[in-house]
């Protein structure tokens, strides 16, 4: 999705991946950092780590306590950090419009700034693949791991009226619930199903990517009837059993797709300052998805 939003802006820029393991993490982002990358994205089992390994945390990663996008700024004469890609000659030609050049185009001094761009993008797929209205929603949210404890410190801080996280380990629910008491206490927050109807159940479990997974919603406890919508972190397969069920029941429904999409179209912001082409991106991603070749790089994990 980013080469194909770099194509179409006309960016000169390529987006690679890269396995690196965890005793390398740092290591790897100090290259990049010498090899003056614009930026890097970073997923599991990197986010945590990388808190202790960037120069400086924009609040973003500060709040969630996890970096999925890191971009490098350059130090100018005057002593600003600027964007690296305002150091050097802007290509000639080309569709993208000149840039302010620093020091002739070399940074004094490089530095890592962490960002945190996968809790926006939970809010913003909610609203833009399912029209939730998140003030006031109730939500029964599955998962209290990693995906599951950003999802509903981030929706309690959009100010939902209740949340039911539901969790197998139901101490991990406990500690997310508390801390949400104390951070956000106009939430009423639960650690049951809900016995009300709701607006929404939301997955970050990561039951459904295995064929062979049981759904994550135990439907003797709680009646898909009963939600409006339901969305799943899990991407691939495109539709899990729980997605299955909620369209047999006549629920709205999206997978993890747009969450991944949305965080990258931030990140794509972040490194480039320009608004990240939506669709060229999401066409592309798709087409990523459901091609055989992905399932190599990618297996199918939610966003983490
Ligand atoms: P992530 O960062 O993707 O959230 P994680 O922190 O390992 O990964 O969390 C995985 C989530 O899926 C947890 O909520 C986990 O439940 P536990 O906290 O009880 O481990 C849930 N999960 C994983 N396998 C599960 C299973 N077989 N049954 C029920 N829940 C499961």
């Amino acid at each position: 999705m980013h080469n194909a939003a770099f194509a179409a802006l006309g960016v000169n820029s390529r987006y690679f991946a890269f396995e690196v393991e965890p005793v390398n993490l740092r290591a790897a982002i100090h290259g990049a950092k010498a090899m003056q990358f614009a930026g890097l994205n970073l997923t599991v089992p990197h986010k945590l780590p990388a808190l202790n390994m960037v120069d400086v945390l924009d609040e973003s990663a500060r709040r969630w306590g996890a970096v999925n996008t890191v971009h490098f700024e350059g130090r100018t004469a005057e002593g600003d950090w600027r964007p690296l890609r305002e150091f050097g000659v802007p290509p000639s030609g080309g569709k993208r419009k000149p840039v302010p050049v620093h020091d002739a185009g070399v940074p004094g001094e490089i530095r890592t700034v962490g960002f945190n761009t996968d809790a926006d993008a939970i809010v913003t797929a909610l609203r833009e693949e399912l029209k939730i209205k998140l003030p006031g929603a109730k939500i029964l949210l599955l998962g209290a791991g990693g995906a599951g404890r950003t999802a509903a410190l981030k929706l309690a801080s959009e100010n939902v009226g209740e949340l039911y996280l539901v969790n197998r380990t139901r101490s991990k629910a406990e500690v997310v619930a508390a801390e949400i008491a104390k951070q956000f206490p106009s939430v009423r927050v639960f650690t049951d199903y809900p016995r009300t109807a709701i607006d929404l159940v939301l997955n970050a479990t990561s039951l459904g990517l295995k064929p062979d997974d049981v759904p994550p919603l135990d439907e003797q406890c709680f009646c898909m009837s009963q939600t409006n919508a339901v969305y799943d972190m899990i991407y691939r397969p495109a539709e899990t059993k729980l997605l299955a069920a909620a369209r047999r029941a006549g629920r709205k429904t999206a997978n993890g797709l747009s969450m991944l999409l949305y965080q990258g179209a931030k990140a794509f912001e972040i490194w480039t300052g320009r608004p990240a082409p939506i669709p060229v991106m999401r066409r592309a991603l798709q087409a990523a998805v459901q091609s055989p070749e992905s399932a190599v790089i990618n297996r199918g994990r939610k966003i983490k």
